[in-house]
């Protein structure tokens, strides 16, 4: 069997109508549909893939650590090499090496653009050739998310009804260039990692929480309206949602029990000074969203960006301020930049 490297590049997105809670934990089906903005290459994550009859097992590696797989989360996300692999008949083991080149000191890492990134190189690696929407259902099943990260743009993620969830992977809704106006300006506030991950509060959310079934009434119309705004390019109804999305998704947290926090007085002191700026302004200047974490992306127009970072500038908490346009989604680089080393079945040096 031939043994090829793929190499790839992917990134992560911002969730704008957001996904919290599964109807089926091990297949990753949502509870509602939600549609992102897949973000550019300033944040990304490159990994190469190789599998080898070399190999006794699957080793990978984030960011230069060999990661421990068995009974892990990193190792339950690695269930996207076992469904490659039965789509390939190959039953040969893989090494994967991958890489978040985030800036330094941002202390983002993100589980959305390592999945889609990592079933990417993979299909590559296996000689597959899978449509978007079938790589989106394989990356699914490594993080809900990754499947947006899958396509450019704007991303919708369809919930789908079917038990076997062959129904629910994602679309893209808007190509990058045809709202190239629309960016997201992050805001970074910490570099600490996160108390609860996302997939054991979405959980308990589902499980304790009071709120979550108004949430459910509710989003599956906000995604209707967000999609039927950004394709009327009305961001004065779609900045609404937003910020309206963001804190109805982190009110189902807080009325979980116990009580899942993840916004801190910083992200509260931005929701208070973008509402202000919006309302000296007299219209949407800026729409603020956060997942599950105290970092502050505001979504606005490339217009106003700059109204935004000077009231960021203004604030002592924000520690780094990143301006991110649409991306296009996952890509292939050449061997010249490859992770691993084909000779040694090890990472470069
Ligand atoms: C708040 O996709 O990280 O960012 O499916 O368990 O891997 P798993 O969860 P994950 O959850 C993301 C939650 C969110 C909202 C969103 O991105 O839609």
């Amino acid at each position: 069997m031939v043994e090829r490297i793929a190499t790839a590049v992917g990134t992560p997105n911002i969730a704008l109508i957001k996904y919290w809670g599964k109807r089926d934990d091990r297949l990753i089906l949502p509870m509602n549909s939600s549609v992102s903005m897949t973000l550019d290459e300033q944040l990304n994550t490159r990994t190469s893939v190789l599998f080898s009859e070399k190999l006794q097992a699957d080793t990978v590696y984030i960011n230069g650590t060999v990661q421990d797989i068995n009974g892990t989360e990193v190792g339950e996300r690695m269930v996207v090499l076992d469904i490659l692999r039965g789509m390939a008949g190959d039953k040969r083991k893989a090494l994967v090496v991958s890489n978040n080149q985030f800036p330094t000191g941002s202390g983002l890492a993100s589980s959305a653009s390592g999945l889609a990134t990592l079933t990417y190189a993979a299909a590559g690696a296996l000689g597959l050739e899978l449509q978007p929407r079938e790589l989106s259902m394989v990356a699914r099943r490594g993080s809900g998310s990754a499947c947006r990260s899958m396509m450019g743009g704007i991303v919708e993620w369809r919930k789908g009804d079917k038990p076997d969830g062959s129904d629910s992977y994602a679309e893209q809704i808007i190509k990058p260039g045809e709202w190239p106006e629309l960016v997201d300006v992050m805001a970074i506030l910490t570099e600490s990692r996160k108390k609860v991950s996302s997939r054991a509060g979405m959980k308990q959310t589902v499980q304790t929480g009071i709120l979550y079934r108004s949430r459910l009434d509710y989003v599956e119309g906000a995604v209707e309206r967000a999609i039927d705004a950004m394709r009327k390019r009305d961001f004065q109804a779609l900045g609404e949602l937003i910020m309206r999305d963001s804190m109805n998704m982190h009110a189902t947290m807080l009325d979980t029990w116990p009580p899942i926090m993840y916004l801190d007085d910083s992200s509260k002191e931005i929701i208070y000074k973008v509402q202000e700026l919006n309302q000296s302004e007299g219209r949407i200047v800026g729409a603020y969203t956060f997942d599950a974490g105290s970092n502050a992306n505001i979504i606005a127009l490339e217009k106003d960006v700059g109204k935004i970072t000077d009231m960021l500038e203004g604030l002592g908490s924000v520690k780094n301020i990143l301006k991110l346009k649409m991306g296009n989604g996952p890509r292939r680089l050449g061997d010249g930049e490859s992770l691993i080393d084909g000779t040694g079945l090890k990472p470069v040096a």
